[in-house]
């Protein structure tokens, strides 16, 4: 069977997540809730619909789609991840770390509405990411669906993405003794802030196609070099790329003084990493021939992206 392309995966997943936000983030109230709070609920569906690549569902279900694993499961996994990667961003932009007014080309979430609201939205994205994970239409097993839950945790809390954005605050030089500096200690703390969650969606996605244990190992290489990649790329896109295009206010990662592998080994060495990490990711691919076709597109998106 042909393989589609990743950006073809890519707009078919986005679509399909876009009706999954829709259903889940629903204004009824649920079986067993007294009610759902309007502002709550709009503030949650405005960071979740307003845009975005849908990256890390897109990964899942292409990685569960080399498996032979279709249908609705790696669809729910993914729609559980983007409600975590949702709430990372809208804590991500509040005043009280990065200080973003822009996301997506508009207003973020704290904007639109008010920090307090920002907050609770990004908490309860979080909760129902983990409700969703946990539901019976992501596997009949229980305990896939336990090893999902706890990737997901994993990558998303205090050794992942939340840890990793502590590390990220601590190197602008906000907390005594807490020095990120070195090219080693920034690659740690961007695998951890970003590259944990983009590996957890291609290991979800082996998770629910049964992949072996020597099928996993090579993905986990894959979706390491990817990770790292994808951050090298964010980095890039704030120090060259136009608010308009990018649709977050550039040139502020300088200007915050955060560590990132353009402020060490300027605008060059970091495109020059980026695309040694993309050759790395592919070439971890190598032992699945066709059909990792969709991944190592992924790959290539990843690198050129302008957005
Ligand atoms: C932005 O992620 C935050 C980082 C981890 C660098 P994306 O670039 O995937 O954001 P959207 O979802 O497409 O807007
Ligand atoms: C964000 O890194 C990582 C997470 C949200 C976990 P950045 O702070 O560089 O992301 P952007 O540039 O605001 O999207
Ligand atoms: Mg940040
Ligand atoms: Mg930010
Ligand atoms: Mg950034």
């Amino acid at each position: 069977m042909p393989q589609p392309s990743f950006e073809e995966l890519r707009a078919d997943v986005a679509r399909r997540i876009e009706e999954g936000l829709d259903e889940i983030l629903s204004p009824k109230a649920q079986p067993g809730e007294a009610a759902r709070p309007p502002r709550l609920v709009e503030a949650m569906r405005y960071v979740m619909l307003g845009g975005g690549k849908r990256l890390r569902p897109a990964l899942l279900v292409g990685a569960a789609r080399m498996f032979g694993a279709e249908g609705d499961g790696p669809l729910a996994a993914g729609l559980a991840i983007e409600c975590v990667h949702g709430y990372s961003l809208a804590h991500d932009d509040l005043p009280a770390m990065d200080d973003d007014d822009l996301r997506r080309g508009r207003p973020t979430a704290h904007r639109a509405f008010d920090e307090a609201t920002a907050i609770l939205a990004g908490d309860a994205l979080q909760t129902i990411a983990f409700e969703t994970l946990a539901g019976e239409r992501v596997h009949a097993d229980a305990a896939v669906r336990v090893e999902l839950v706890l990737t997901l945790a994993r990558a998303a809390g205090l050794g992942g993405m939340a840890g990793g954005q502590m590390l990220d605050l601590a190197a602008e030089g906000r907390f005594d003794g807490a020095d990120v500096r070195s090219e080693a200690d920034i690659r740690r703390m961007q695998a951890m802030k970003t590259g944990a969650l983009i590996e957890a969606a291609i290991e979800m996605g082996a998770i629910l196609g049964g992949a072996s244990p020597a099928a996993r190992d090579a993905l986990r290489r894959y979706a390491r070099a990817l990770g790292a990649a994808f951050q090298v790329a964010d980095d890039l896109l704030d120090a060259e790329g136009a608010t308009g295009t990018v649709g977050k206010k550039t040139g502020k990662d300088a200007a915050a003084g955060k560590a990132t592998l353009v402020a060490v080994h300027g605008v060059d060495g970091a495109r020059r990493r980026l695309e040694a990490l993309t050759a790395e990711a592919i070439g971890a691919l190598e032992t699945f021939g066709e059909a990792a076709e969709p991944l190592r597109c992924a790959a290539r998106f990843v690198a050129a992206r302008d957005s």
